[in-house]
């Protein structure tokens, strides 16, 4: 059942060419143009409309809303918010009929997510789900929502679900800039183009894996890790470090890089390794200057960067190269290399990999 790989978490994490590939097939058709989430379809009008769509989820699942706030706003120019669901759920938050909360949860039965949507639907909001497990109860909760079709995951540390998360979330933005005309024609085409070649990408990504065990070696006894990104991959800091957490049970935090500089810097010596999510988007000079104060405080820094790109390779102990790919898209690449290095790092320190202590896979108490 783990198809020769050591554990499920593996096993998945090599899936994702495939699995985001299901999540898109029969949805995304670039070269005809053509954009269809048969789920929200009679929704369309209505988030379009939207006064703000806020976005409630837990752990890795909140990630991908953050992912999304960015997508959305850039893409579609309405407001979003992204709010752990246990805090939205017990604040008394404003929400009502104009608003668009979108759900997202793997196992679609998260207590805090599935008591915030009925929160939210007692005001009058309208609710859709981006879930994996069919028929679950966030799912049958809501209005409408799409599958992230990633298929079943065992793994309790989140990667595939993620992934499609993300690929739905986008193409849900992509559909609604198109009808709204928040995008040109030819923006909108030109990222649907790219968005079909993610799969492709995500395999290269796995040709890493060899690489990154390597350098998980020499800092599998680390007691701490810093990750830090900008922009679209914020999150994806956020991400590497939660994975690694998790399962490694290294502490580790995800931060963004400029915040760097208001507290964790003060962390920085020759025993901390620094992961810089630092591929080639708007955010590029900015980051290398956060690489440079890092390396100037004897940090380690281990650099996810864009394929050839050789001015982070002469500051960086370690680089790993992914494809270069549209900075929206940039999440579903750069997040596979921080699985990866959370995966060997846990198995090299002995952890049980697919069932952390603690964790449970589908949380359905508060
Ligand atoms: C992290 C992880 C958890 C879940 C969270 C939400 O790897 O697995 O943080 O992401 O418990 O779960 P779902 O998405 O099922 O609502």
């Amino acid at each position: 059942e783990k198809a020769g790989y050591d554990h499920f978490m593996l096993k998945e994490i090599f899936e994702q060419p495939k699995s985001i590939g299901d999540c898109l097939r029969g949805r995304l058709n670039a070269k005809e143009g053509h954009l269809h989430l048969g789920g929200i379809n009679d929704y369309v009008n209505k988030i379009s409309n939207a006064d703000r769509i806020l976005i409630v989820a837990c752990g890795t699942s909140w990630h991908a809303g953050l992912v999304a706030e960015y997508i959305f706003e850039e893409y579609c120019r309405i407001p979003v918010e992204v709010e752990y669901a246990s805090e939205f759920r017990y604040r008394n938050p404003i929400v009502g009929e104009k608003d668009v909360v979108i759900a997202i949860s793997q196992s679609g039965e998260t207590a805090d997510t599935l008591a915030a949507i009925e929160l939210a639907k007692s005001k009058g909001a309208t609710i859709l789900g981006v879930c994996n497990v069919v028929g679950a109860s966030i799912p049958r909760t809501s209005h409408a929502g799409s599958y992230t079709h990633a298929g079943p995951e065992i793994g309790v540390a989140s990667t595939k679900a993620f992934t499609a998360q993300i690929s739905v979330l986008t193409m849900m933005a992509l559909m609604l800039a198109h009808k709204k005309g928040s995008l040109t024609e030819s923006e909108y085409r030109k990222l649907l183009v790219e968005l079909e070649a993610v799969p492709d990408k995500v395999a290269k990504c796995l040709d890493l894996n060899a690489q990154i065990e390597i350098i998980s070696e020499k800092f599998k006894d680390a007691a701490n890790f810093l990750y830090l990104g900008r922009g679209y991959n914020f999150p994806v800091a956020l991400e590497g470090a939660l994975k690694l957490k998790e399962i490694s049970y290294i502490h580790a935090e995800g931060y963004p890089a400029a915040e760097m500089k208001h507290g964790p810097i003060a962390l920085i010596d020759e025993n901390m390794p620094v992961v810089f999510i630092a591929t080639k988007d708007s955010s590029y000079e900015k980051i290398v200057s956060n690489i440079q104060e890092v390396k100037a405080r004897k940090g380690k820094v281990i650099a996810i960067v864009t394929e050839g790109d050789t001015d982070i390779a002469g500051m960086a102990d370690y680089t790993v190269e992914v494809p270069a790919a549209h900075e929206s898209l940039m999440p579903l690449i750069s997040v596979i290399p921080l699985q990866l290095l959370s995966y060997h790092i846990a198995v090299m320190r002995g952890c049980n990999v697919d069932q952390p202590r603690n964790l449970a896979k589908s949380v359905t108490v508060e």
